[in-house]
């Protein structure tokens, strides 16, 4: 009969059923069909969802799909239209005098993943660990340390000619219940220092720059309530973070990194002033750190340059250390993309003007991958193609 005929001649692994468009077409306990319609690829979102996304496959055409977790790359297939070239962002910013450009990534799942590494190798200069140096990842118990998740990514940019942004000694968050227990100083002050004696210790000589403190500004300025701040009633455990960092890895910079200090407001005007303060303390900073998690169209982006020149205004290098611009909602439109384009363009392009700025990492490669996964925030869509935004990131670093 005419559509076994079919059947048999478009499809020579013969698959009972085609799911339609945003379908799921495979993941573990999964049992439907695995082939997606026609202009669909069947596209791995985790171990147990695989989903039709628009692009090449489908048809009839027996996919990736998988009923297992799988470890390599989803297929990348050649689309129609054009994508920038291969040009490699770490290139390009270094030809215009800057340090690199870096992404965020970890674990194996990433970093043996044959397309993601493929372009932290082609396309980066530095690779920040996205979770793995944290201290609940890599000191859950006290001195008891789980190595391998970061040793792997320090060896990846070792063998790969890499930097590492070491990340993160200090913070209040994915910290272990043991350290925000401790109440007395003289425990504390002891517990910092044999934590980054530790961890800075053993990658010394291997880490470009260290996020020695994170996120101790409190959202509005002031200081955040943390074990930190409770216990030392001051700012003088900064001070204990960054000489005992200093005495674990003296050649490299020595960060303080925060959010939401890509706009004016009280919390910017305390970072600076805590800043400055540590540097008249005689207290080792180096550089100063501005994550960039921000949002398509934000009207904070416009006046971004400005941020940069007063960052840079304490004495110290200026990182961007987890670029990402979010889209407003899960709805994706040419308008948004376009406009997340220009958007990375400014915030590129406020680097680039600025003499301090020595660098920027991007919060991961694909949205697939990113901690916001669903608002579409990076330079690679869910399969590894160039989005408008890699083309703004390179219109960023020509401006
Ligand atoms: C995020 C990671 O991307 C996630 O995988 C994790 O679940 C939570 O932390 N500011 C930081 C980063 O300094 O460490 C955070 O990373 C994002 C916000």
């Amino acid at each position: 009969m005419k559509l076994s005929v079919l059947l048999v001649i478009s499809a020579p692994v013969l698959v009972s059923a085609q799911q339609s468009l945003w379908g799921q077409c495979g993941g573990i306990g999964y049992s439907g069909p695995q082939n997606c319609v026609a202009g669909a690829a069947c596209t791995t979102q985790n171990a147990y969802y695989a989903q039709c996304v628009p692009g090449s496959g489908g048809g009839g055409q027996t996919t990736t799909a998988a009923t297992t977790p799988r470890t390599t790359a989803p297929v990348t297939t050649t689309r129609t239209g054009t994508q920038p070239a291969g040009t490699g962002l770490d290139t390009l910013i270094k030809a215009k005098g800057k340090k690199y450009v870096g992404f965020a990534a970890d674990g194996s799942g990433q970093l043996n993943d044959a397309t993601l590494s493929n372009i932290l190798r082609t396309e980066g200069g530095s690779l920040t660990p996205e979770n793995s140096m944290k201290w609940e990842s890599i000191e859950p118990n006290q001195g008891s340390y789980n190595w391998d998740t970061a040793d792997l990514l320090v060896n990846f940019a070792q063998t790969n000619g890499k930097q590492v942004r070491g990340h993160t000694l200090l913070w209040h968050s994915q910290l272990p219940q043991w350290v925000k227990n401790i109440n007395n100083k003289a425990t504390l002050t002891k517990v910092i220092q044999d934590h980054a004696a530790a961890v800075a210790g053993r990658y010394k000589g291997k880490i470009y720059a260290w996020d020695v403190a994170n996120e101790v500004i409190a959202d509005g300025g002031g200081m955040r309530t943390s074990v930190f701040s409770q216990v030392f009633g001051d700012w003088t455990f900064l001070d204990v973070a960054f000489k005992a960092a200093k005495a674990a890895d003296p050649n490299a910079k020595l960060c303080l990194n925060d959010y939401n200090i890509d706009y004016t407001g009280g919390k910017l005007t305390t970072f600076i002033q805590v800043v400055k303060d540590l540097k008249s303390r005689g207290v080792p900073i180096d550089c100063v750190g501005t994550q960039t998690h921000t949002s398509v169209g934000s009207s904070n982006i416009g006046n971004y340059k400005n941020t940069l020149t007063m960052l840079a205004g304490t004495g110290c290098e200026v990182q961007i250390t987890e670029l990402d611009i979010a889209f407003p909602s899960t709805s994706s439109s040419s308008a948004l993309l376009n406009q997340q384009s220009n958007d990375y363009k400014t915030i590129v392009g406020a680097c680039m003007s600025t003499s301090a700025c020595t660098g920027i990492t991007v919060w991961g490669v694909s949205d697939k991958n990113s901690w916001i996964k669903g608002k579409y925030p990076l330079l690679w869509d869910d399969n590894f193609q160039k989005k408008p935004a890699y083309t703004g990131f390179i219109a960023g670093i020509n401006s």
